[in-house]
């Protein structure tokens, strides 16, 4: 066990498909999601169809039977954070960097059903070959970091880059949490995406002999960024400025811009940035012993605290091989607490907040909408498909590529 937190980490992006709004105006809009679509938006558009209604106590046997009918024809891949209902159907869990290997090593499958977000979908259809057809059941399954950078936002910060005399030795290194156009703006650029389990090898690639790098523009999630050059390449806070893409040149000078060595984008998961110090020291006070065990998408404050650190994957493993009798406050999502909870009772696992904290877009992966993804393949009519344009697809797909061949 280290008591000095170490980062042990673990895709791509189609533009939605433009559909008509057809939301009526309503004081509820917000419980709307997925009834239209947002043109700044990562996330999907209108969810057409009738869903068979959640009561159905037949869902699983009905999802069961349309799997069988597909056969080798299909292959579904979970991420740790989706609901334990769904993730029984996956042939293949993982965190975003093992899925979009999955998805990448699996071409005699003729669909693709993601159980994830949409950016995960995006990344796993630009990975595919063209005859295969990727699937996300609910299109308003997107990932609020995501829409925290648009491409017209990144562009214009490559702008002011330049404006800066800053561009030319900048690499851009985007996390796998963005939408496949920021994906195409990095590979366009020669960067790099990442995710929680490979962003400081990625940092070490940009900044090394190879690529040469005098300073990163990390996007757009700014913890990820700053705990990787801080807690592992050994950066200071100094080394880190914050661009923030509502103020005027990112609210920085050009000074400022070129004397950088990481440009953090403001961006954060509203999931993981709910964690606070206070949750660390309160479950220390409550529990003895305790080992805190956080994902990087989580503040400065929150991993240094921290006794360990790292991606789905890297927690999934941590703890179980530790033994019989430890104790962890795990800082991630609930659903993934709570089924390692469920699947380690030798183990006092307990939750790092006191409050409730679902990703509520991965949570909109639900049975209803499994069958009714499913039972439409097993029609020969797909929906929901995720498709890549191809001029954004090539350019996303090389920072991907890039990606799965960092050393
Ligand atoms: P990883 O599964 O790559 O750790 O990512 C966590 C996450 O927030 C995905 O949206
Ligand atoms: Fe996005 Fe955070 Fe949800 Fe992951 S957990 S999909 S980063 S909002």
């Amino acid at each position: 066990m280290t008591t000095n937190p170490t980062l042990v980490s673990g895709t791509i992006a189609a533009a939605p498909q433009a559909q008509p709004l057809d939301v009526t105006p309503s004081p509820l809009a917000l419980l709307l999601l997925g009834r239209g679509s947002d043109p700044d938006s990562e996330r999907g558009v209108d969810c057409p169809g009738v869903l068979p209604p959640a009561s159905d106590p037949t869902l699983t046997e009905r999802a069961a039977a349309a799997r069988a009918a597909l056969g080798d024809r299909l292959f579904i891949l979970g991420h740790h954070y989706q609901r334990d209902e769904v993730i029984a159907f996956a042939d293949v869990t993982g965190d975003s960097f093992k899925l979009a290997q999955q998805a990448a090593a699996r071409p005699q499958a003729e669909f693709i059903v993601f159980c994830g977000v949409h950016f995960m979908a995006e990344s796993a259809d630009i990975l595919t070959a063209p005859h295969q057809q990727v699937v996300l059941p609910d299109l308003a399954a997107g990932c609020s970091m995501a829409d925290m950078a648009t491409a017209e936002q990144v562009e214009q910060a490559w702008e002011d880059l330049i404006e800066a005399g800053a561009a030319e030795d900048t690499v851009p290194v985007s996390y796998m949490n963005s939408s496949a156009a920021i994906k195409a703006f990095t590979g366009r650029h020669d960067g790099t995406i990442c995710t929680s389990s490979n962003a400081r090898r990625a940092l070490d690639w940009a900044f090394g002999p190879q690529r040469g790098g005098r300073r990163v523009l990390f996007l757009p999630d700014q913890h990820l960024g700053r705990n990787t050059a801080i807690g592992e390449l050994g950066m200071t806070e100094d080394d880190c400025v914050v661009y923030n893409p509502y103020r005027p040149m990112g609210g920085l000078t050009p000074q400022q811009l070129r004397d950088a060595k990481m440009i953090l984008w403001k961006g954060h998961c509203s999931v993981h940035g709910r964690f606070t110090r206070e949750c660390v020291d309160e479950v220390r006070a409550r529990i003895p012993g305790v080992t805190v065990l956080v994902h990087p998408e989580c503040r400065r404050e929150v991993v240094t605290g921290a006794d360990l650190v790292g991606s789905t994957e890297y927690i999934i493993r941590t703890v179980a091989e530790a033994p019989a009798g430890t104790a962890f406050a795990i800082g991630t999502e609930l659903n993934l607490v709570r089924r390692l909870a469920n699947r380690h009772p030798d183990k006092n696992i307990v939750f790092l907040d006191r409050t409730v904290c679902y990703c509520s877009t991965m949570n909109r992966i639900d049975m209803p909408h499994l069958v009714w993804a499913l039972e439409s393949l097993v029609r020969g009519e797909p929906v929901n498909r995720i498709s890549v344009p191809p001029e954004v697809a090539t350019y996303a797909r090389k920072a991907l590529d890039q990606m799965l061949a960092l050393p």
